[in-house]
């Protein structure tokens, strides 16, 4: 059983720490990098961590992840409210998926408040800053953990 897990995020998220950080916080997507793989390794979990600014090198990524992981950990950024590509890409999938945002979309603008991905999400995180990719973690491996 695959214990492979793609964390996988969407456009602009390569200036996090940078950008508006009163939103999204100090923090750089390597620091997100370095806690998920700190928390996938108490998991007993594999990482593959990416992102990319182009909707078709995420779709890229869940069809590799379709042939080799157990679940996905998803921030598709602004794709979330726009791209019923990487929707249909995630529904050729048969594992978990977790949705995580930074901030809590929900009390933002409207057009944040629509996710084509939470169609296919098992769980959405909005909120819990950086934190939410950790907790992603962990239920992604107790969701693995009970497929097994
Ligand atoms: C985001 C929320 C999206 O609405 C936005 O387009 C992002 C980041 C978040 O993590 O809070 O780029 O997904």
């Amino acid at each position: 059983m695959s214990r492979l897990v793609f964390v996988l995020n969407g456009p602009n998220l390569n200036l996090l720490g940078k950008r508006q950080p009163h939103i999204y916080g100090h923090e750089t997507l390597a620091d997100v990098e370095a806690d998920c793989r700190r928390t996938a390794g108490e998991l007993g979990l594999e990482i593959r961590f990416h992102q990319s600014n182009a909707e078709h090198q995420i779709i890229d990524w869940i069809h590799e992840a379709r042939e080799s992981a157990a679940g996905i950990v998803i921030n598709p950024a602004a794709f979330t409210h726009t791209s019923v590509a990487i929707l249909d890409a995630l529904n050729t999938c048969d594992f978990p998926v977790i949705e995580v945002h930074i901030s809590n979309v929900h009390k933002r603008e409207a057009f944040r408040h629509h996710s084509y991905v939470s169609l296919v999400a098992s769980g959405v995180i909005a909120g819990f800053g950086t934190q939410g990719y950790t907790l992603a973690l962990q239920r992604l491996a107790r969701l693995i953990g009970e497929t097994a």
